[in-house]
């Protein structure tokens, strides 16, 4: 892999100093432009995969450079001690787009999970000390600290790291009997993702998730769902939930990543029964909902409104090339999705596929051994995914014959 061969230096040191848990692939990345990043050498890529979802609007978005610019020489940080200009209109507008009524800001996916666990902790305490349970989904993410891995159904996160909470159910996505069983008077909080995303990207049914806003009401818990991956504009709308017609609101919405396109931020958003929950002083975070990161959530939100209806045109779009691109190769066994986050399916291992399709110039991710993951910068164009399967399909034709 020629220019995309990371620096001894710095792959050295990486190998030296830091904790071994990342297994990264050759490439040192230097700068970005669009849909594009190039390495070091000055090797372009087109990325569909955009840091995990979090560059919605690709590299030096030029009106993102500006307001960082401006507020970097403003004010980076006040703490929580103090309002800003940019935390209020921003819990507003996040309030707008997803019909909640409260929002607290964190600076992680994992970090949003957790305080929506503590919600549901302490809005079961106030029924009794036995209303603690929550049920989650087989083969669900929703992070890497103990609250959030206690609610991830999925066993190669969780071993090494039990005994983890208890009082967690497991159920298969889209099973409502199942779901009919665990649920009772000692739920606290059903959590599910709209769409599994590290899981392989599958969605859920439209009946599955009105059955669980029916349990979660009948049973006073609080009904969660993390669009930490699958919400905030990928989907074509706001949220995920919002596919559903008519749509099924949460008690509490966690989010994160495209939020401040590449700054750390993450949000809960709840409604008032769930929001009650949290009092003066049960929750905090130094770091959460600055002025930098909420200054640019304000603007990406600006940006986001009108891309919306060319995300899911892009996503269609996309689509429709990869189903002709499983016409040609057998090994394709089915293409899902909505609006920009995508995944193929293949009854063959995925790794080899992405690393050629790094050497060829074009960044995805493979999730689950077999499912090519994509989650593209919105504002992604016809033309880069027709460059995009062009290089896939030459990916795959390699695959094919060996
Ligand atoms: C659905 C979902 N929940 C939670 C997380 C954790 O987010 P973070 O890595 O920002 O902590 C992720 C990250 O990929 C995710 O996809």
């Amino acid at each position: 892999m020629e220019s995309a061969i990371a620096s001894p230096s710095v792959v050295d040191l990486e190998r030296q100093y830091l904790l071994q848990n990342y297994a990264r692939y050759p490439l040192v990345l230097h700068r970005g432009k669009g849909c594009y990043v190039y390495d070091t050498a000055g090797k372009r890529y087109l990325d569909l995969i955009a840091g995990i979802g979090v560059s919605a609007l690709g590299y030096a978005h030029p009106r993102l450079t500006k307001v960082i610019r401006e507020q970097a020489a403003l004010l980076l940080h006040t703490s929580n001690l103090y309002y800003h200009e940019y935390q209020g209109p921003l819990a507003a507008r996040v309030a707008r787009a997803s019909g909640l009524d409260r929002v607290f800001f964190s600076n992680s996916g994992t970090e949003s999970m957790e305080g929506a666990l503590k919600m549901a902790r302490a809005h079961g305490r106030k029924s009794g000390a036995e209303k603690y349970e929550v049920v989650s989904l087989e083969n669900s993410f929703h992070g890497r600290t103990l609250g959030a891995l206690s609610i991830t159904g999925q066993e190669k996160y969780r071993r090494d790291f039990e005994p983890l909470l208890t009082g967690v159910h497991f159920v298969p996505r889209n099973d409502i009997t199942a779901l009919e069983q665990v649920v009772s008077g000692r739920t606290a909080a059903i959590v599910f993702e709209l769409v599994q995303g590290e899981g392989g990207i599958h969605p859920l049914t439209a009946e599955f998730v009105r059955k669980a806003r029916e349990l979660a009401d009948r049973y006073d818990a609080l009904l969660i769902f993390d669009e930490i991956q699958c919400g905030v504009g990928r989907p074509g709308t706001y949220f995920a939930y919002q596919l559903i017609d008519p749509p099924v609101l949460p008690d509490v919405m966690v989010a994160a990543k495209p939020l401040a396109c590449g700054i750390p931020l993450g949000v809960i958003a709840a409604n008032e029964r769930a929001a009650a929950a949290i009092g003066s002083g049960m929750h905090g975070s130094t770091f959460g909902g600055g002025p930098l990161a909420c200054r640019i959530a304000l603007e990406f939100f600006d940006i986001l409104d009108p891309l919306l209806p060319r995300i899911v045109q892009v996503g269609d779009y996309f689509r429709m090339r990869l189903n002709e691109l499983a016409k040609r190769y057998s090994f394709i066994k089915e293409v899902r999705g909505f609006g920009l986050m995508i995944g193929v399916e293949l009854d063959i291992p995925g790794k080899q596929i992405v690393l050629d399709a790094i050497e060829a110039g074009l960044l995805i991710n493979c999730t689950h051994d077999t499912v090519l993951r994509m989650l593209p910068p919105y504002i992604l164009t016809e033309k880069e995914v027709d460059r995009g399967i062009t290089i896939l399909n030459r990916v795959l034709k390699k695959a094919k014959a060996g």
